[in-house]
């Protein structure tokens, strides 16, 4: 008998060609996040059928300004204001439903509408209630001097219980309540045995998840199936939305200053169920300078003077909690490691404008101890201790670039960056960001 009848007509070998299958296309932070991450994402949505979130929860921060409205993401995917696309919270993501209607509320004043139809919630993704979220602050003022620098908003004791095996998931709060409220229960007994301060009224947090079972029932679905179908159909568009970035991965970042999720390329495939092979494009998103926010290693950090000029120029605030960010130069060592992690395909630079000002601008390009250059990466916060960086100089253009739409029209310093970059990491840059707004890009082929 011949192998394709034996499967029914479907050749096996048919299975393996890649021509036959979807590809995706991923955006993901490069450095410490708040890369601009958002207007990268709302270019390729504009033309997306599915946008996807796969990991993190209500920690992240995307802006997208369309006109005079800034639209702030933190759980949603940021393609929801597009009408056209479907937007999915994948099973990787963790979710606090007050957090997300909170969100949607807000978006709904801006202007978002329709919303509705066109979110996805994964049976399997994780709840992140409020409890978890004071736990992240008890946690944290147990720390001592180790200050994580955590958002709050309760990613991590969530993660931690998914792990522990004790978490609650959308399937559990959508499917039968009252084995909902038992679960609920005992989670909520278990923190208060090891947190005796935690003030939990589980009656009224019961109420008010029963409200919210019935609001997200029609939302939820098997997102592995639903994955399924659309990279099975080669006419739609799949793009998936990174959170935080690859230097706050829990197993590639800077640990312990890191969020809880994978937040490199293979969250792309445990938060969502999309097999490696339908990773088609993967573009890292790396700010023009560098920042980030709270303790830990910078070894590019940069001098008062310049870390405030590029504070205040970028507005380096953070969105979720207002924080201001430590900002330096670009850190190529680290480019190169989230380079080595994620595979990109391409580069979107952002914020470059941002370096108008500057007369001169540098690029971190390696790492040295002890006058010995360093091979890799250092993989603890003792080992970036005694760094020395060396650092390439280039002239600053001292010019806008706000209004440049196309590469040519940037200064020859500009362009110089950019190339610059480009060729120490060896990864095409596609876009770089001149401005806020979502027209201030320039595409390159
Ligand atoms: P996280 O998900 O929290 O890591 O943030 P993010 O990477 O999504 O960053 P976000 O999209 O919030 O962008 C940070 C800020 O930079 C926002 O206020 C954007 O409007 C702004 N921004 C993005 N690109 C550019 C740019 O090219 N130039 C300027 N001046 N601002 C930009």
């Amino acid at each position: 008998m011949a192998a394709t009848s034996a499967l029914n007509g479907v050749s096996p070998a048919s299975s393996q060609k890649t021509q036959d299958f979807n590809g995706v296309t991923v955006v993901l932070g490069a450095q410490w996040g708040d890369e601009g991450k958002g207007k990268i994402v709302d270019l390729l949505a504009t033309s997306a059928d599915v946008v996807c979130r796969c990991q993190g929860g209500n920690n992240a921060g995307h802006t997208v300004v369309v006109g005079d409205t800034a639209y702030d993401f933190h759980l949603l995917p940021s393609g929801i204001i597009h009408k056209e696309s479907i937007s999915v919270l994948g099973n990787g993501v963790v979710i606090h439903l007050p957090g997300l209607f909170d969100e949607i509320q807000k978006n709904e004043a801006k202007g978002l509408t329709g919303w509705q139809q066109r979110l996805l919630i994964s049976s399997q993704a994780h709840l992140v209630f409020d409890f978890h979220q004071q736990v992240d602050g008890l946690q944290e003022s147990l720390r001592g001097k180790q200050l994580i620098g955590t958002t709050k908003k309760g990613i991590g004791p969530t993660y931690s219980s998914k792990a522990t095996r004790n978490g609650i998931r959308v399937i559990d709060l959508v499917h039968d309540f009252d084995v909902f409220a038992e679960k609920y229960k005992n989670l909520a007994s278990y923190f208060m045995k090891r947190y005796p301060d935690l003030a939990i009224d589980i009656e009224k947090d019961l109420k008010t998840y029963k409200d919210y079972s019935n609001t997200i029932r029609p939302m939820v679905v098997d997102t592995v199936t639903f994955m399924h179908k659309q990279l099975q159909d080669k006419s739609k568009r799949i793009l998936i939305e990174g959170a935080n970035a690859t230097m706050l991965d829990i197993d590639f970042g800077t640990y312990p200053m890191v969020t809880s999720s994978n937040c490199s390329v293979g969250s792309v495939c445990t938060g969502l169920g999309v097999p490696p092979r339908h990773l088609k494009e993967i573009y890292g998103v790396v700010k023009a300078y560098l920042t980030r926010v709270g303790s830990g290693c910078f070894p590019t950090e940069a001098e008062p003077a310049i870390d405030l000029e590029l504070r205040t120029r970028g507005a380096e605030f953070g969105v979720t909690t207002g924080r201001p960010r430590r900002c330096g130069w670009l850190d190529m060592v680290m480019l190169r490691y989230a380079n080595m992690v994620n595979g990109f395909t391409g580069i979107a630079i952002t914020k470059l404008d941002i370096l108008d000002t500057f007369t001169e601008v540098k690029i971190g390009v390696a790492y040295k101890k002890n006058g010995v250059l360093l091979e890799e990466f250092p993989s603890s916060q003792e080992a970036f201790q005694g760094i020395e960086v060396e650092y390439l100089t280039l002239p600053g253009w001292q010019s806008p670039t706000d209004h440049c739409r196309k590469f040519s029209e940037l200064p020859s310093n500009a362009q110089a960056y950019v190339r610059t970059i480009e060729k120490l990491l060896s990864v095409p840059v596609k876009w770089i960001g001149v401005g806020k707004d979502r027209s201030s890009v320039i595409q390159l082929d």
